[in-house]
């Protein structure tokens, strides 16, 4: 196993014991989702996904990416939630945060159709600029609105740019096999489609065609993501403690239990942050329901330990972390000397960066143990596909033990639906009128 998870800085605040004591719940739990026992049974597609894919559609992601790669200096990719968050987060991981700024052979990537800015939308189509450029539109229900409204405005540029036939050659839709409307528009224009599948949930599903093809246009390897998903997939259907889903779903939930009501994400490398936020949509979502479950919170480290370090040494101990530790740097980079040495830092002359920054981080991580906030590190050996694709296996897998474990059904959203239903009935969709008028009324007040 690429991966390991250590506890020994759980240890002054949960025993052995109490951990060997979820072995029964997460028996039960593992059981649920390998014999499709448990709530939300329909949607465990991802389960087995990094064996049981498509291969036919996954040549055709490949060639797909190929020709994206070869014909557009710009991608637009038009998603959100669970249709967007996958995909940024493995390209800032293995490629860069900073990959649209770095020179490189593959296309821009530009992420659109996750908020209502007009300001946002329009810088993007101030960088594109007169670029060639391809869309993916990516909507499972292919009715939420943020993505179809900004994709109306994306389609309507890439037709006034290409006319309709070449547009269409250059717009890609992965939405569901047979159903909604963007699936239907994607049938009658002629665009390539691919599947979102029925059974996997949109925050499960980066290792579909939703996260796989801007990754593959990225120039990532998405065979060697797959590869370490799957190594995972079999390691980690051992059950017990020894398995780090088991174990790290044991640990937060006994955390949770005494009290640690928020877990915070931590890595050291800002090539991490969105793959924070992919891992905060995956727990928030299939954990925060019926009043219960651990609010997912991140940092980026050591920048945030000047703004959020504070209040995690000193605050509130309602606090759980886990510090995601990448066993090396891609690249090296010694410290220089300095001969007035004004700084006082000569003493760091000649050592690598990564070497100051395990200090940072081995340092942190014992201050915040004494300042009474247990700390949980996954070790990671490199930013590398095959780990990635085991560590994403990993958290949907201890995500769907540590909700059943927790007693909530780890699949579904249903409170993201409110918010929908007030911007409906405040835009005037038809049918709304009388919620209007209430919601109009409270404003009011
Ligand atoms: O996890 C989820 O279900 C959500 O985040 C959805 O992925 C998000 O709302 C986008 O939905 P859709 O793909 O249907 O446009």
């Amino acid at each position: 196993m690429r991966i390991a998870l250590d506890l020994k800085n759980i240890r002054n605040f949960v025993s052995q014991d109490e951990l060997n004591a979820y072995i029964p719940a997460l028996t039960d739990a593992a059981s649920k989702l390998a014999n499709g026992t448990g709530e939300g049974n329909d949607f465990l597609g991802w389960l087995n996904l990094p064996e049981n894919y498509d291969r036919e559609e996954f040549a055709r992601i490949q060639a797909a990416a190929a020709k994206i790669r070869s014909d557009s200096k710009a991608l637009v990719v038009i998603g959100i939630g669970g249709s967007y968050l996958g995909a940024r987060a493995v390209i800032e991981f293995l490629r860069s945060p900073l990959y649209n700024q770095l020179p490189k052979e593959t296309p821009d990537i530009y992420f659109v159709g996750n908020n209502l800015s007009a300001d946002a939308v329009n810088e993007v189509i101030t960088l594109i600029g007169d670029r060639d450029f391809s869309i993916n539109v990516i909507s499972k229900s292919g009715t939420t609105t943020e993505p179809a409204v900004i994709f109306r405005v994306f389609k309507e540029l890439m037709y006034k740019r290409y006319g309709a036939e070449e547009a269409r050659r250059r717009i890609y839709a992965t939405t569901d096999k047979a159903r909604g409307a963007l699936k239907t528009l994607a049938t009658a224009e002629g665009y390539e489609t691919f599947v979102i599948p029925d059974n996997v949930g949109g925050r499960y599903s980066v290792l579909t065609a939703v996260g796989l093809l801007p990754i593959a246009c990225a120039g990532i390897d998405i065979e060697a993501l797959m590869q370490g998903a799957q190594d995972a997939m079999i390691e980690m259907r051992s059950p017990g403690l020894d398995n780090p889903a088991w174990a790290y779903a044991a640990a937060r939930n006994e955390l949770f239990r005494k009290g640690k009501g928020i877990e915070i994400l931590a890595c050291y490398d800002p090539s991490f942050r969105f793959m924070a936020e992919w891992w905060k949509q995956l727990y928030g979502e299939s954990e925060g329901k019926d009043k219960t479950g651990i609010f997912p919170a991140s940092v980026d480290l050591t920048a945030d330990l000047h703004s959020m370090g504070q209040y995690i040494q000193d605050g509130v101990r309602n606090l759980m972390e886990t510090v995601v530790h990448i066993g090396r740097a891609n690249t090296t980079l010694a410290v220089p000397n300095d001969d007035d040495n004004l700084d006082g830092l000569n003493f760091l002359s000649g050592r690598d960066l990564y070497e100051v920054n395990e200090q940072a981080f081995l340092g942190t991580l014992l201050a915040h143990v004494d300042g009474g906030v247990p700390n949980m590190v996954i070790n990671l050996p490199a930013r590398d596909e095959a780990s990635l694709g085991e560590l994403i296996y990993f958290y949907e897998l201890a995500c769907g033990l540590s909700g059943y474990v927790l007693g909530v059904n780890p699949f579904n959203q249903p409170g993201v639906e409110a918010y929908k239903v007030n911007m409906f009935a405040l835009l005037g969709k038809p049918g709304y009128e009388d919620k209007q008028a209430a919601l109009k009324a409270r404003l009011a007040d």
